[in-house]
C-alpha cells in the first residue's frame, strides 16, 4: 500500500468495530485513482504547503467521494454490480450496510477535516467548501438532476448536470488545497471555476471511456445504456464530446497559470495524466 492507501486505512481503524466499519473500509480501499485528494496535494505543494499540512482535507474529499459512489451504485439510482474492480457496496454488504456505509463515510470526512492539524479559521472554511460542493446546492443536486429522466435535456442541461455532479467535488477539491495558502474570496473563486470546468471535462471522458473500454479495464459496471441515460456522447456526438473534452482541459491548464505565487507545475502534470487517462 502506498501512503495514501496506508493514511486513509489508519483513519478507518479508528471508528469502532461493526458491520458498517468494514463496508466503508471496503469500499473507501479498493482502489480508486484518488484524483481527488491528488488535487488537493498538488495545489498544496504548488503553494508551498507540505503534504502533512493538506492531509485530513485530503482524506475527507475522498471519503465523501466514495460515498457518492456507493450511493450512486444503489439499485435506486444507477444499479450497478461492479466498483473499483471488485462487486458494489451494496451487492458485497446488502443495500442497508451500504447506505450506512455512505452516510459514515459522508459524516466522518468532517470529523476527520475537523482534526487538521491548521487553524481553526482554515478549518471552518474547509467544513463549509465540502458541504457547499458536496450537498443540496452541489453534487447532491447534480445527482438529483442525474436520476430524473433525462431523454429531454440538451447540451446546457446535460452539462448543467455534469457540473454539478462531478464538477463541484473537483471545485472542493482545488478549494482545499487553495485554503492553506489563502482565504481570499476571490481567489478561491477562481479555483472553484476550473473544477468545475475539470469536472466536466472529466465527466464528458467518463461518458468517452464507458463506450470504448471493457467493464474489466474500467473496473465498473457500465449502466448508462440499460438506464436509458443521455450522456454528453450521446448529445455531442463522439468527435465533438472529445474535442470538448480536450478544450475544457487545454483551458483548464491555461488557468492553472494565472494565480500569483502558485508554482504550477504538479497541478499540471496531474490533469496531463488524467487527460490521458484510460480508465
Ligand atoms: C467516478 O470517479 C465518478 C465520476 C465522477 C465519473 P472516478 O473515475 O474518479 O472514480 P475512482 O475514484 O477512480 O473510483
Ligand atoms: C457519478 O456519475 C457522479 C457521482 C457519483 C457523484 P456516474 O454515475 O456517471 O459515475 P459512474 O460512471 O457510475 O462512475
Ligand atoms: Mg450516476
Ligand atoms: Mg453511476
Ligand atoms: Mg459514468
Amino acid at each position: 500500500m502506498n501512503n495514501l492507501e496506508n493514511l486513509l486505512n489508519l483513519q478507518i481503524n479508528e471508528i469502532m468495530d461493526s458491520e458498517v466499519k468494514e463496508a466503508m473500509r471496503y469500499s473507501l480501499l479498493a482502489g480508486g485513482k484518488r484524483i481527488r485528494p491528488r488535487m488537493v496535494y498538488a495545489v498544496a505543494k504548488g503553494y508551498g504547503i507540505d503534504d502533512d499540512l493538506a492531509n485530513h482535507f485530503a482524506y475527507a474529499i475522498e471519503m465523501i467521494h466514495t460515498y457518492s459512489l456507493i450511493h450512486d451504485d444503489l439499485p435506486a439510482m444507477d444499479n450497478d454490480n461492479l466498483r473499483r474492480g471488485k462487486p458494489t457496496c451494496h451487492i458485497k454488504f446488502g443495500e442497508a450496510n451500504a447506505i450506512l456505509a455512505g452516510d459514515g463515510l459522508l459524516t466522518y470526512a468532517f470529523e476527520v477535516a475537523s482534526k487538521a492539524n491548521v487553524d481553526a479559521s482554515i478549518i471552518v472554511k474547509a467544513i463549509e467548501i465540502l458541504s457547499k460542493n458536496a450537498g443540496a446546492n452541489g453534487m447532491i443536486l447534480g445527482q438529483c438532476l442525474d436520476v430524473d429522466d433525462n431523454r429531454h435535456m440538451n447540451w446546457e442541461d446535460i452539462k448543467r448536470v455534469h457540473y454539478y455532479k462531478t464538477g463541484c467535488l473537483f471545485s472542493a477539491a482545488l478549494e482545499l488545497g487553495a485554503i492553506l495558502h489563502t482565504l481570499n474570496q476571490k481567489v478561491l473563486n477562481q479555483w472553484n471555476s476550473i473544477g468545475k470546468e475539470l469536472g466536466l471535462a472529466f465527466q464528458i471522458q467518463d461518458d468517452l471511456l464507458d463506450i470504448h473500454q471493457s467493464a474489466e479495464v474500467l473496473g465498473k459496471s457500465t449502466s448508462d445504456e440499460r438506464n436509458g441515460k443521455k450522456t454528453s456522447v450521446i448529445v455531442l456526438g463522439e468527435e465533438t464530446a472529445t474535442t470538448t473534452m480536450n478544450d475544457l482541459y487545454d483551458h483548464c491548464l491555461e488557468q492553472i497559470k494565472t494565480f500569483e505565487e502558485f508554482e504550477p507545475s504538479y497541478l499540471i502534470d496531474l490533469v496531463k495524466e488524467v487527460q490521458v487517462r484510460i480508465y
